[in-house]
């Protein structure tokens, strides 16, 4: 099934270099509403997440993370199989279907896959200093799930959606 959720507490620390790490936590009851506080007893399972920002030679951009998945169990006998961890999954950027109004354009707003295509064509592109990766943009991963992130801030926290092709 494919199921809805909201990036909380998301965190990229700027201002490291141009690859950078980032963490956010996935609540997989969160969709319709805020994200679930951390003692809320409602949640049936959430994902956190944590992983870095690559920029390649070509200047495209890709998303190296790892994940711990844990679920509600009903009893405290069963802690030993509520936690999953899952330490490789990437990421590429996903283009639009029809690269129609604005080619380059990953998702229509100021992405990281829009640098890759403005910076990573043409001569001129290997004199100037690469960009900063970006999250910004539509992502996929390995299992075919999507994540957009959609809005970042200054303060480094940044603010998405992401829907799982996988439960
Ligand atoms: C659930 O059914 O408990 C929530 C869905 C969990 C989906 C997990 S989160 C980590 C991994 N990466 C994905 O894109 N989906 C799975």
């Amino acid at each position: 099934p494919i199921r809805p959720a909201l990036l909380c507490r998301s965190q990229q620390l700027h201002g490291e270099g141009q690859q950078p790490t980032f963490g956010f936590t996935v609540n997989w009851k969160s969709f319709s509403g805020a994200c679930l506080a951390a003692a809320d007893p409602g949640g049936d399972s959430t994902t956190v997440f944590v992983g870095q920002c690559f920029v390649d030679k070509s200047r495209e951009e890709s998303l190296h993370t790892m994940w711990l998945l844990r679920e509600e169990v009903k009893a405290e006998k069963d802690d030993w199989k509520a936690t999953r961890l899952h330490l490789r999954l990437y990421w590429e950027c996903r283009p639009p279907p029809t690269p129609s109004h604005q080619p380059g354009l990953c998702t229509g707003s100021t992405s990281g896959c829009q640098l890759r295509i403005q910076h990573g064509v043409g001569p001129s592109a290997d004199r100037s200093p690469p960009p900063q990766c970006s999250l910004l943009g539509l992502w996929q991963n390995d299992l075919g799930s999507e994540m957009n992130i959609s809005a970042g801030n200054n303060a480094g926290k940044f603010f998405g959606t992401y829907l799982t092709k996988v439960s």
